[in-house]
């Protein structure tokens, strides 16, 4: 979809992955606690949600915490729970006011039993919205999914429910948690680390990548702008030859 924003006419992406990076450093320079750091990462999201919104992104998917998060301080994983356990409450006035769904992928198993409720809250509260679709990826890895993935499709092998040629990319693709989701066609990581540690890897595969040094919790409509003209720039090809 083409959209001029200040004068400039922009391609935007359908999906916006972004893997939320920095919280921890944008404290430590400010001589706080890490977890105040995460703190301002959360009120980055509500900004990043707005801001996709009123460029025109349909989808907007954020890794908020990993399967290896959990190696972290008891401290730290505390606190992150706690951001969650407040946003999820929260987000549901919010949500419904902006016309925003929410859905949660990752493994529900090992989470605490209250957030899992609350995250069904969520999802259920907002499902029938349909502006911004947001994604908040908790307690997720991709080869967590894809392993999750595997075992779904071998369960219905098994009770002869599917033959073996029905298993296809499609088909792997409707087992994952992102089964409603269109592939990202951006991947925008903050705080200058070139990895994708573990996300949507199966998602991914012909989607762009825009790597920034800012710190996730200064993460603004500037610079979403910025990765957007990025993504401009770049020829599409998907494989193919153009
Ligand atoms: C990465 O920064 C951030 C995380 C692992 C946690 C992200 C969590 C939030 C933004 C909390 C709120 C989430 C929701 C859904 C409300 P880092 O700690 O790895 O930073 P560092 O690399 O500078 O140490």
């Amino acid at each position: 979809m083409e959209r001029e924003i200040s004068g400039e006419i922009l391609n935007i992406p359908e999906h916006v992955a972004v893997i939320m990076d920095g919280n921890g450093r944008w404290a430590k320079k400010r001589h706080l606690p890490r977890n105040f750091g995460h703190s301002e990462g959360a009120k980055a999201i509500e900004r990043a949600c707005e801001n996709a919104d009123e460029l025109g992104i349909k989808y907007l998917t954020v890794y908020a915490f990993s399967t290896e998060n959990w190696k972290r301080s008891v401290e730290e994983v505390t606190g992150i729970m706690n951001i969650f356990r407040k946003y999820l409450v929260d987000s549901i006035e919010r949500s419904n006011r902006e016309n925003m769904r929410v859905r949660i992928i990752g493994k529900r198993e090992g989470l605490p039993e209250d957030i899992i409720e609350k995250m069904r809250n969520l999802e259920n509260a907002t499902a029938g919205n349909t502006g911004l679709q947001f994604t908040v990826a908790i307690n997720y890895g991709g080869r967590d999914e894809l392993t999750r993935a595997v075992k779904k499709i071998a369960d219905k092998y098994k009770k002869n429910e599917l033959e073996l040629d029905d298993i296809t990319e499609a088909l792997i693709s409707k087992n994952l948690d992102t089964w409603e989701l269109p592939e990202p066609d951006l991947l925008i990581r903050t705080s200058g680390e070139l990895r994708t540690s573990n996300f949507l890897p199966w998602q991914i595969a012909y989607t762009e990548f825009y790597f920034t040094d800012i710190l996730w919790p200064d993460f603004d409509m500037e610079n979403f702008i910025a990765a957007i003209r990025y993504y401009n720039k770049r020829e599409r090809r998907f494989g193919g030859v153009r």
